[in-house]
């Protein structure tokens, strides 16, 4: 039986300076190192996402000191717009050779940066016509919601963000030849240390395959830490509410934490 590729994502934010950052990505390395002494090393595919001044000091260390560890990197959102007279903006071209994909949508811009549904489907379409791979997060507010108001959120999400692509030219084969990931990410799992069921995320996972109409990579993320990574991971898998990973964001910021958490990921895919 092939393995199943899974997909852990660490979203460090806005929390460390660069210094920090890199310091971490060192740690994590390190121990990932001592893990895939004994394990096969590309059943996990690991991505650090620093914040965007740590990011290319991050992506040098870990090409520099820990090329065979096969870490890569993600940006934690590009611009909308293209390359220009743009103060203060990071557009996609520009992190072409120095992050492998770039996560968009979080919910956390969408509050506070009051980023729409078209703004992310414009970012995508920058992100795909770039050549990078994005990582769309889509996330319902309803948690006292039932499965098929949470569906019908998602797919609203998706339609309108592929709308907003579409505006660019990027169209939904586009967005899938670059190997588009979507991040379920509950608005009221993220920070709380409250994580959805797996129920609730394979459920969702589903929706978003339906939705799309592609049975592409699907991660969960919200309060996920090393207790419970693997169940996650080891949820429905054969009617499309398979998950394929992880958005780490708190329990990254800790070595031993993140750490514990590809574990799990690794125990999860050699239990099947
Ligand atoms: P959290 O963040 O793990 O701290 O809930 C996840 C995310 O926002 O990606």
């Amino acid at each position: 039986m092939t393995q199943q590729r899974r997909i852990i994502v660490a979203n460090w934010k806005a929390n460390l300076p660069p210094g920090e950052e890199v310091a971490l990505a060192g740690e994590i390395a390190t121990g990932l190192a001592a893990q895939l002494a004994t394990t096969a090393p590309h059943v996990i595919e690991v991505l650090l996402a620093p914040s965007h001044v740590g990011l290319v000091a991050v992506t040098s260390l870990l090409r520099r000191e820990h090329p065979a560890i096969g870490i890569g990197t993600a940006a934690q959102d590009a611009s909308a717009t293209e390359v220009g007279a743009h103060t203060g903006e990071s557009p996609a071209t520009h992190l072409v050779g120095i992050a492998d994909a770039v996560i968009v949508g979080h919910s956390e811009r969408r509050r506070e940066r009051g980023e729409s549904d078209a703004i992310v489907g414009a970012k995508l379409a920058r992100i795909v016509a770039a050549g990078l791979r994005p990582i769309l997060c889509l996330g319902d507010d309803l948690i006292d919601g039932g499965e098929r108001e949470r569906a019908a959120a998602l797919s609203n999400q998706w339609i309108a963000a592929l709308a907003g692509a579409a505006g660019l030219g990027v169209d939904r084969t586009a967005l899938l030849a670059a190997g588009l990931v979507v991040a379920y990410e509950p608005v009221w799992a993220i920070g709380s240390g409250r994580p959805a069921t797996p129920a609730i995320a394979s459920a969702a996972a589903a929706a978003i395959r339906a939705s799309v109409g592609s049975d592409l990579p699907i991660l969960y993320g919200g309060s996920v830490d090393a207790d419970g990574a693997a169940a996650f991971l080891a949820s429905r898998h054969d009617d499309g509410g398979r998950i394929d990973g992880l958005l780490v964001g708190g329990a990254s910021l800790s070595a031993s934490r993140f750490l514990g958490i590809i574990v799990a990921t690794r125990s999860a895919a050699s239990g099947r």
